[in-house]
């Protein structure tokens, strides 16, 4: 496996990054510096230190997951079922876990990983990865609404929402997309101008459309490309 490969799958370092610290004597195999990131490594073998820390060998798993109605968003639950209980053992012995949250009835796209870092960096304000959204809601949105939404809100948080995009496909329907993934957040930018969301499906996350030939409740491993996308993000 290519170093750079090994480094961002290992949640350590993008492409840019490996290269950069190669370029600057900062990584080592086996005790020997690497200036080429694009060299070729054992993983299971190999002693990779990076910037001074050994970097630890764990495969990384990515499910796409097209989410039904009524399940939860957790690794467990008492009651119900969970996004979880919808993949083969093997995923659930290597910790996978839910990137981020849908309601019990958001549809959708999911993503499912055990790179607790990368989950972490994804789902943090500062990363501003797009969410993609198809709605339906209960009254026509005006034009004020519109532009309101796209602005930003106050949905009882500290400041108002990040601007947002709208692609209106009627006035009762559409894709909204964001860049925050507050509590319940499209359903309370909705009742801040005095709608209601009545149907809610993610459609897009960072940059990854949901696979349409995916259905309700079905999952697939990530592509090699939208791996590569995410992991650098
Ligand atoms: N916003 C919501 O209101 N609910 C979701 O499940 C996702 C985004």
């Amino acid at each position: 496996m290519r170093l750079d490969k090994f480094l961002s799958e290992t949640g350590t370092a993008s492409r840019t990054e490996s290269k950069k610290a190669a370029r600057a004597g900062g990584i080592t195999v086996n005790g020997i510096t690497v200036k080429d990131p694009s060299q070729h490594i054992d993983p299971e073998k190999d002693a990779v230190v990076y910037m001074g820390t050994p970097v630890l060998y764990q495969k990384f798993i990515y499910l796409m997951l097209n989410k039904p109605d009524g399940v939860l968003s957790a690794t467990e639950d008492g009651e119900g079922q969970t996004v979880l209980d919808l993949v083969p053992e093997k995923y659930r012995k290597m910790g996978l876990f839910p990137c981020g949250r849908l309601d019990k009835n958001t549809l959708g796209l999911l993503i499912l990983t055990n790179n607790g870092p990368l989950a972490h960096k994804l789902l943090s304000p500062k990363c501003h990865v797009e969410k993609t959204y198809r709605f339906e809601c209960e009254r026509p949105l005006t034009d004020a609404d519109c532009d309101l939404l796209c602005r930003g809100v106050d949905i009882g948080e500290k400041s108002s929402t990040q601007p947002a995009k709208l692609n209106l496909f009627s006035d009762r329907s559409g894709e909204i997309t964001v860049t925050e993934g507050k509590f319940h957040q499209i359903k309370r930018m909705f009742q801040a101008v005095c709608n209601k969301i009545t149907y809610l499906e993610r459609v897009k996350f960072a940059d990854i459309p949901l696979d349409t030939t995916l259905k309700r409740g079905e999952w697939r491993e990530l592509t090699d490309a939208e791996r590569e996308q995410i992991e650098n993000k």
